[in-house]
């Protein structure tokens, strides 16, 4: 099965076409012509991955997927969330966005949060979504110069290392992002066979 991932991240792409095997080739946004930033317009993850999903199939009609993650901590009532990427600033400056929520968070005693991903898959115009979560919290100094983003504030359930300090194999196992395309996986071959 051919399927159009709603992205450009070369990164996100062959991590999730490892995951998914040979039976279904993924196409880039690019490929497809599509080469504008979609409107992340939504006030939440579900909605901005059904908009960026729905954008792909209108404009292709091809069998797509699309993904939006945030973090959530709870003692800030669940921002960053779909602000995740401009926490800070206009730009994507991890560092900024780092330095922030420690600010935020300073003096709290707690600090627990949550990585969710979000995706939205449309085959033959029938959406699905499906969420992959991992709960943890946000250390006190940054650790780890591994993976990207909040990873070196993120400490996973369980475990006494960032995701900073995990190589990308042991985080995948692990990640929100891991889990919602293990789910998105198991949702095509489901599929596949009806
Ligand atoms: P996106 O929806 O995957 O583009 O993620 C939005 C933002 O969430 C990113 O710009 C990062 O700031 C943050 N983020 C997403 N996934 C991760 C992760 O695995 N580790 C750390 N930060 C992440």
């Amino acid at each position: 099965m051919k399927i159009v991932f709603a992205t450009n991240n070369a990164h996100k792409l062959s991590e999730v076409s490892a995951l998914l095997g040979d039976r279904f080739e993924l196409v880039t946004l690019r490929e497809v012509g599509i080469t504008e930033d979609i409107p992340e317009t939504g006030a939440t993850l579900d909605e901005n991955a059904s908009i960026k999903a729905r954008y792909v199939y209108e404009r292709t009609g091809l069998n797509c997927f699309a993904d939006d993650t945030g973090l959530e901590v709870e003692a800030l009532d669940g921002a960053p969330g779909v602000h995740s990427a401009r926490y800070a600033t206009d730009g994507h400056d991890f560092a900024a966005n780092n330095r922030k929520l420690l600010r935020e968070l300073e003096g709290k005693v707690n600090r627990k949060a949550r990585f969710r991903t979000v995706i939205s898959l449309i085959v033959d115009g029938i959406e699905r979504q499906v969420e992959g979560i991992v709960e943890g919290e946000i250390t006190t100094s940054e650790s780890g110069a591994e993976g990207f983003g909040y990873d070196p504030l993120f400490m996973p359930e369980g475990y006494d290392r960032t995701f900073a300090e995990m190589s990308a194999e042991e985080k995948n196992a692990i990640s929100h992002r891991g889990r919602a395309v293990a789910k998105l996986v198991e949702m095509l071959h489901d599929i596949e066979l009806e």
